[in-house]
């Protein structure tokens, strides 16, 4: 029976330009997509943009523009962007659409009737200026937890501790830039909680790769919070039904986009969306996501679904996330790289290929090192696969009239049949998303092809007229090789196999690999792959350094207001007295051993000798060093730093590091020569 499968992949903001962060999804859907409807299975891939929330409403008002303007204007972009880099979604809608607004609503009221939605009056954050309730990532303040300042209103970055913005000490509006008051204000909260046992047989029932099952655990086990699904107006969304200036949150109705859009291009063609989600449907949901909205998806997500009368994922497939050149992406670096600047300088297929080629099941980061991705892109596409078509085609032309040979050499059918037939693991490589394993598997395929033309030497046989037929074969078997690559690749590069087809003069399909192709007419070669250069390269970086600097749009799509900070600038601070400066003891640090901290993921436990004594201290820069780089390292810290006591130990001084932070850290060392315990001066 054909599988009907239906996939999304997460829907991105519709205020910022598509990055290759983002692509890594897109391009790990497209091809899961892709082979699925090769291997004859009914795909729809449903996608749309994510428009509601504040940051648009404020990203909006920043550049003098309605939401409904800007929304529709990133649109475009994202469209063009993913028509450019031959994504295939068979709909790209929009969450601010007629069709999610009554499917947010019914699935609102199907839960509001079953008695799931509760209202409760909190304290909340007021921006008394801007008139408006602040989202947790609009006021930072002191950690209530380390009192490290400037930390957002939802998690510290330097202890980890998570906690509420109303705990935060000394908040600022990020919005306004004044002290918020605490006010109160009802929400509406689906009432989570009460789905713990259904959500503990979901996420173990074999739908979640065994990372993801294992981390939601821990929240499973810890209890769950009622979700706060509503926010006060101004903002941009959906008002709730029967609660005037409540809006749903817009995790709310990003999901219910994934239906809307199944709606919107079922009714555009005349199929019922509803057989895909009702609950005793025998269709396949496949979601696509970041590890980061893995709570979103793998537990409100489902519980709003079961308790709507709506069928639950098949499958939630979680990836990790992207680095470049093994840091996280950086404008000051330049590989904060958008879709466009990529696609001015570089075939979409180049980065297709190279995520192809190291994209697993796993939910771990992938590194886009670019060295290895023009190596990589240069020794696979064009020197292994390419040339196979180049290799053969020439004689085909130019002596054979475009013609293959008329039959198959017997000797080299076997061959041929084992080629098609490595698509088992091949295909199966695809469907459990191993896609590196599959790359290998097929390159293994092209290096036996150029073998077996190098092997025959028809550039030398040419010479010989009695063998003229053998050469007119061995370009008949070369370029079939090719052919049936080109089929198990077409899911990763749907530009080349398009070229293939036109070339070969042939559609590539698994069913049609059962016969070679022979006695058959074929078209002059064009070249089809150019080599990467360096250049091009350089060109990407160069042109996406001049970007960030002369626009502050954040490329995470964040719409944050440009600020010293996001260029990694910290502003200057008060200026203070010579003798509150003499009250800090800098000494020299030399670091003696350094550990990872367990349940901290920013945090290393150094041990620090200064001369005179040894110290612990727990330092924030787990993301930018590993703890062997550290060991033998001189540094300087603060050593008359009061004692403070953490979740994890007592922390006694701090070190000192530069940058914004993650892996833009870095830690400040003395020249050689310096002692342990020197004090510095
Ligand atoms: O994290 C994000 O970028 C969200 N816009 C993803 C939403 S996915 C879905 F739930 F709509
Ligand atoms: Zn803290």
């Amino acid at each position: 029976m054909t599988r009907q499968i239906l996939v999304t992949a997460a829907l991105p903001y519709a205020n910022g330009p598509l990055h290759i962060g983002h692509l890594l999804e897109h391009i790990q859907t497209d091809i899961w997509v892709r082979y699925q409807r090769l291997a004859g299975n009914e795909c729809t891939w449903v996608w749309a943009d994510d428009a509601h929330g504040t940051p648009i409403m404020l990203k909006a008002q920043a550049e003098g523009t309605t939401p409904e303007a800007l929304i529709s204007q990133v649109k475009q972009s994202h469209e063009a962007d993913i028509e450019d880099f031959l994504l295939s979604p068979n709909v790209f809608h929009t969450t601010h659409s007629a069709e999610n607004k009554e499917l947010a609503e019914m699935i609102y009221n199907r839960l509001n009737e079953a008695g799931h939605i509760v209202k409760r009056t909190i304290k909340q954050l007021f921006d008394e200026q801007e008139n408006m309730f602040l989202p947790d990532r609009y006021v930072k303040g002191e950690c209530p937890n380390c009192g490290t300042a400037d930390q957002y209103g939802d998690n510290c970055e330097v202890c980890s501790a998570t906690y509420d913005a109303t705990e935060l000490k000394n908040p600022i509006s990020q919005v306004s830039g004044q002290p918020p008051v605490l006010k109160d204000s009802e929400q509406y909260f689906f009432a989570l909680s009460k789905f713990t046992d259904m959500l503990k047989a979901w996420t173990t029932s074999g739908a979640l790769q065994p990372e993801v099952a294992n981390k939601l655990k821990e929240w499973l086990d810890t209890g769950l919070q009622d979700w706060d699904i509503s926010r006060n107006a101004p903002y941009f969304g959906f008002e709730i039904p029967n609660a005037p200036g409540k809006y749903f949150y817009v995790w709310l109705d990003a999901p219910i986009g994934y239906i809307a859009a199944h709606k919107y291009l079922g009714d555009q063609n005349g199929f019922d969306f509803m057989e895909t989600w009702k609950a005793d449907s025998d269709h396949e949901v496949y979601h696509f996501i970041g590890k980061d909205i893995a709570n979103f998806h793998c537990l409100f997500w489902p519980a709003m679904l079961e308790n709507a009368g709506l069928r639950k994922p098949t499958g939630v497939f979680c990836h990790g996330f992207l680095t470049v050149d093994g840091a996280k992406m950086s404008k000051s670096r330049g590989t904060s790289i958008t879709a466009r600047t990529w696609l001015d300088h570089m075939s979409p297929e180049y980065l297709r290929y190279y995520f192809a080629a190291k994209l697993s099941s796993a939910v771990t980061d992938l590194n886009l090192n670019l060295d290895d991705f023009v190596t990589r892109v240069n020794a696979d596409l064009v020197g292994k696969v390419v040339n196979i078509a180049s290799r053969c085609a020439g004689f085909i032309t130019k002596k054979f009239d475009g013609q293959l040979s008329e039959t198959y050499p017997a000797s080299e059918r076997d061959h041929y049949d084992q080629m098609v037939s490595a698509q088992k693991v091949i295909l199966d490589y695809y469907e459990q998303r191993e896609f590196g394993k599959a790359m290998r598997e097929i390159m293994l395929l092209a290096e036996q092809a150029n073998t077996y033309i190098n092997d025959a030497e028809p550039w030398v046989k040419i010479k010989n007229p009695e063998l003229q037929t053998e050469v007119q074969e061995i370009c008949t078997v070369g370029l079939n090789y090719f052919r049936v690559i080109m089929t198990f690749l077409s899911p990763v590069l749907p530009e080349l196999a398009k070229k293939t087809e036109a070339f070969l003069n042939t559609e590539l399909t698994l069913a049609s690999l059962q016969q070679p192709l022979v006695s058959h007419g074929i078209n002059k070669y064009k070249p089809m792959m150019m080599r990467v250069e360096d250049k091009q390269v350089q060109a990407v970086l160069e042109a996406t350094k001049a970007s960030s600097s002369d626009s502050g749009n954040a490329a995470d799509g964040s719409g944050a207001k440009p600020t010293a900070i996001d260029l990694g600038l910290d502003p200057l601070m008060d200026t203070i007295q010579i003798d509150d400066f003499a009250k800090l003891d800098f000494r020299i640090a030399e670091i003696v051993d350094a550990q990872p901290v367990e349940g901290a993921d920013k945090l290393l436990q150094l041990t620090l000798d200064i001369g005179f004594e040894q110290r612990n201290v727990f330092a924030g820069i787990k993301s930018a060093y590993s703890p062997a780089d550290l060991v033998g390292r001189k540094t300087i810290m603060v050593a008359n730093l009061a004692p403070r006591k953490m979740r994890f130990g007592l922390s006694e001084g701090m070190v000192m590091a530069a940058g914004p932070g993650g892996s833009d850290l870095y830690l400040l060392s003395p020249d050689d020569g310096a002692k342990p315990g020197m004090r510095v001066k």
